[in-house]
């Protein structure tokens, strides 16, 4: 594929952004997409130096200077995605909820991955929330980002047994292989345009 018809990606993180590294080390070779912003909002994200190690730009735009304004905030997002060009979001522990402002600007171009099998558990201490229920199974699902909070369209999930024993942290560290599974997968397939939802394992 010509390098100048490959679709852009940017990736938004919070912490640590170990979605954001599975994502751009799979961005080689004949994928059709190439990263080119990690956009965090926190100054300290671990994800950031990553990001910098893969060659990668980087911004930091921290929602601490903006005091609850949310849309100044998004604004500014925008404004360093704008430098950046990107043809698809993704936000991978991006932990910012976002208006229906920003969501619709990017309406069909934005993912996002979250740990549960959506439509379970959107929103915070899914692994918790699982075990509280008895669950079987948890998992991740990747989708897209609407004015919803976690209830755009599915495009990928994985499943993963709870084990005698389990707690949110072991359930977490399971769920997040698989999260380093799945999103690049459906990040593949979107960008080739297909939305057929992707099903691990
Ligand atoms: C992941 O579990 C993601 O699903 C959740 O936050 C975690 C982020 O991990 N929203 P990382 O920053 O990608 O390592």
């Amino acid at each position: 594929m010509r390098a100048d018809a490959r679709k852009r990606v940017a990736i938004l993180i919070s912490g640590s952004g170990s979605n954001m590294v599975t994502l751009a080390k799979s961005m080689t070779g004949d994928h059709p997409a190439r990263p080119c912003l990690v956009l965090s909002n926190r100054p300290d994200a671990g994800g950031l130096d990553k990001a910098k190690a893969l060659g990668i730009p980087t911004a930091v735009v921290d929602h601490q200077d903006f005091k609850g304004d949310r849309e100044a905030f998004e604004n500014a997002l925008n404004t360093a995605l704008d430098e950046a060009r990107p043809d698809i979001l993704c936000l991978a522990g991006f932990m910012r909820i976002l208006t229906p402002v920003f969501t619709g600007h990017w309406a069909g171009r934005c993912l996002n991955i979250h740990p549960s099998l959506l439509p379970k558990y959107k929103g915070l201490h899914t692994h918790q929330r699982a075990l509280d229920a008895g669950d079987a199974e948890a998992g991740c699902s990747v989708h897209e980002v609407t004015a919803e909070l976690d209830g755009g369209p599915i495009l990928g999930q994985a499943r993963v047994p709870i084990q005698p024993g389990d707690t949110a942290d072991t359930l977490a560290a399971r769920v997040l292989v698989q999260e380093h599974l799945l999103y690049p997968a459906v990040l593949r397939r979107f960008t080739a345009g297909d939305r057929t939802p992707v099903t691990l394992p």
